[in-house]
């Protein structure tokens, strides 16, 4: 089943502080496991400078991100079919102008996709590690925000730092956490329950729980064979995983208007142009 082209586009931004916790994974995967139920999702790399979905999937884009800023091609000339139908939007990789992209930069990019609105039931947005401000910009330009965290302090700590510094810095108030790379015997939800306790002691802002992703070697054998798990083994632990998060995804309520940022697809979020279902939510 495809959802009509005139609702809003769902807009998750992808995001962990820490490096390494498993964002590429889960957006791969996530959009992938969408793709099968029917919707119409783009990834869009926003690791600009060290693009990393491509090289997950083995693709080898010929347009990136970089010819769209330079004007040598529109956002639709870069789109890349992969599995099960999921479009990515490449970065380019060790392209030294596009790791600090800047206000301007980023508003370009962001603008770009409206023009592909109609295309696109979801987006996810993979950013980088760190608190950088393309990072920032990036993640409060989404409607969802989630926050990919594992049984490790750092991760917490980076997690919640992140947390912490879009909730001053753009005032957003309310997060969605996966726990990646839980181990046998734990428990994903002892893992949110961790960052969820300082971030109630500390911060005003709400984060819900949305479930977690085995440790699996066999997602370490998709990433060796440039695959997606739930691909390249669909019953696999994470794999079932991936697809349990997917139809959680699809429950959140879509975005009801804008937020004040610079938000994808801001024009279908305000005023008069606004889409049916616009106020669901
Ligand atoms: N659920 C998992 N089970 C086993 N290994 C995993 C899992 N998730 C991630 N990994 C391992 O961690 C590596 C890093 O994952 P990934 O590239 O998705 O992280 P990232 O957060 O996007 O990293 P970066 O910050 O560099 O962008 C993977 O290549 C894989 O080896
Ligand atoms: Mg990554």
């Amino acid at each position: 089943m495809t959802v009509s082209a005139s609702r809003p586009v769902r807009v998750v931004g992808v995001s962990s502080g820490k490096g390494g916790a498993g964002k590429t994974n889960v957006c791969v995967n996530l959009g992938v496991a969408l793709s099968r139920l029917g919707q119409r999702v783009t990834l869009l790399d926003a690791d600009l400078g060290l693009a990393n979905v491509d090289v997950l999937l083995g693709l080898k884009p010929t347009h990136t991100l970089e010819h769209v800023l330079k004007g040598e091609c529109g956002l639709a000339d870069v789109l890349v079919e992969t599995a099960g139908g999921l479009r990515i939007v490449p970065a380019a990789s060790g392209v030294h102008e596009m790791a600090a992209l800047g206000p301007q930069g980023q508003a370009a990019i962001i603008s770009a996709f409206s023009a592909l609105a109609g295309s696109m039931d979801t987006l996810l947005v993979d950013t980088a590690a760190g608190i950088s401000s393309d990072v920032l910009g990036f993640l409060a330009a989404t409607q969802d925000i989630l926050v990919v965290v594992c049984n490790e302090p750092t991760s917490i700590t980076d997690g919640y730092a992140l947390i912490k510094v879009l909730n001053q810095t753009h005032g957003i108030d309310r997060f969605r956490v996966v726990v990646n790379m839980v181990g046998p015997g734990e428990s994903g939800k002892a893992v949110f329950e961790k960052l969820n306790r300082v971030t109630e002691r500390f911060l005003d802002v709400c984060l819900d729980y949305s479930g977690a992703i085995p440790m699996d070697p066999q997602l370490r054998k998709a990433v060796s064979r440039q695959r997606a798990v739930v691909d390249a083994f669909p019953s696999s632990e994470s794999a079932r995983a991936f697809d349990a998060l997917a139809r959680r995804v699809q429950t959140w309520p879509l975005p009801s208007g804008p937020r004040g940022n610079l938000e994808f697809f801001l024009e279908s979020l305000v005023g008069d142009g606004a889409p049916a279902g616009a106020e669901a939510g």
